[in-house]
């Protein structure tokens, strides 16, 4: 079975067929970075016209990429609904509605979270003979943590397809966390990246004692969840920014040759703490898996402390390839080929979900 993918709940136009929830047979992402970068950050309305520039020729490259490699048809239409930036995600939705309704197929609407912790089952057509087949099933029961520049979030997914939020982020998302850092440094935007790479340049010797983002036992904002498995990175945002306040400024800083200190300082505070949680997690119940997704599962320090964290814990970690890492259409169709319960005219009514949290 054949799916089309369509993502654009950010920055990213994207497009791809996916076969069986499994093989990308084409894979199409425009990224605005560029459009954004004088900004800081994304801007909504500069995003959503981008989208509405973009979307045809994206999903008619996608489509013809596909049609390169397969004399299959394709068989729906999936979409991301939320969450993300809602002018950003109608343009996604209604032109998949429209082709879906041209094609006389039917439409998915998938929730872009879950679809990240789809992607360590992607696998590339021309690596499909060599990479052997995962099947999520097969790693269920699985802890889930899907890091992005908007979520850090762990969810206990019992069966594939059944999400419980067991923990994360009370205010900051870890990805939010770095963009704002570099921000704030004058590195630019997307701040991740560069903070991955200067950190990594830099290493680990003498850091700055930067808050590690352990929420008090108790505060409402947990919301039931357990202090432990939760993380707070709005403290550790004032801290740096008390920090460069205190130490002149950023651009004194820069020609001190501090920032580079300050940035792996910056890093280490937050890593180690999602691996800290993620091993709390994984001592809680007896897991076969930790699925790990999302921009910032691209951050090498994290794939390193995570791989360590999985190994003790006696569990298989599933990381999608560096190129599935951030949004892509591949992961929106393959996550589909799970969801096909979800179609009919319900699908075709669906309005965007800004802030859609985990469905069952
Ligand atoms: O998943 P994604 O592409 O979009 C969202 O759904 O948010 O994630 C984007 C986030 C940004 O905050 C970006 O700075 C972060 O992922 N990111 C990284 C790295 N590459 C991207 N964070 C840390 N290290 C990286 N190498
Ligand atoms: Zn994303």
């Amino acid at each position: 079975m054949n799916i089309i993918g369509i993502e654009t709940s950010c920055d990213e136009t994207a497009a791809a067929v996916v076969k069986d929830g499994r093989t990308v047979l084409s894979n199409v992402v425009y990224t605005q970075i560029p459009l954004h970068v004088p900004y800081g950050g994304v801007v909504p309305e500069i995003a959503s016209r981008a989208h509405v520039e973009k979307i045809s020729e994206v999903i008619r490259t996608a489509i013809e990429q596909f049609r390169g490699v397969s004399d299959e048809k394709i068989d729906a239409v999936a979409v991301t609904y939320g969450p993300g930036l809602s002018p950003a995600l109608t343009v996604g939705l209604n032109a998949a509605k429209g082709l879906a309704l041209s094609m006389g197929i039917p439409l998915i609407g998938i929730n872009h979270i879950e679809a990240h912790l789809h992607t360590p089952f992607l696998v590339d057509a021309t690596d499909e003979a060599t990479v052997p087949a995962l099947d999520p099933h097969d790693f269920m029961p699985a802890l889930g943590l899907a890091i992005s520049g908007g979520h850090t979030t762990w969810l206990d997914l019992p069966a594939y397809g059944k999400y419980a939020i067991v923990g994360q982020t009370l205010d900051d998302a870890a990805g939010e966390a770095f963009d704002k850092a570099a921000k704030l440094l004058g590195l630019g935007y997307p701040g991740g990246p560069k903070v991955d790479r200067i950190s990594k340049e830099y290493g680990l010797a003498d850091l700055l004692p930067f808050p590690k983002g352990r929420p008090r036992e108790g505060v409402t904002a947990l919301a039931g969840l357990d202090a432990e498995l939760c993380v707070s990175f709005s403290g550790l945002k004032t801290a740096l920014l008390r920090y460069v306040q205190q130490h002149g400024g950023a651009e004194k800083l820069a020609a001190e040759g501090e920032i580079p200190h300050i940035v792996a300082s910056y890093q280490e505070a937050i890593v180690p703490v999602v691996a800290d949680r993620t091993a709390h997690a994984l001592r809680r119940r007896n897991y076969r898996a930790l699925i790990v997704g999302g921009g910032v599962s691209l951050n090498s320090r994290l794939r390193t402390v995570l791989a360590q964290v999985a190994e003790r814990a006696g569990v298989r970690l599933l990381m999608a390839k560096p190129k599935y890492c951030g949004d892509n259409g591949a992961m929106i169709a393959g996550l589909a080929y799970y969801r096909r319960n979800k179609t009919g005219a319900a699908a075709f009514a669906l309005d965007v979900a800004p802030s859609l949290d985990f469905e069952e």
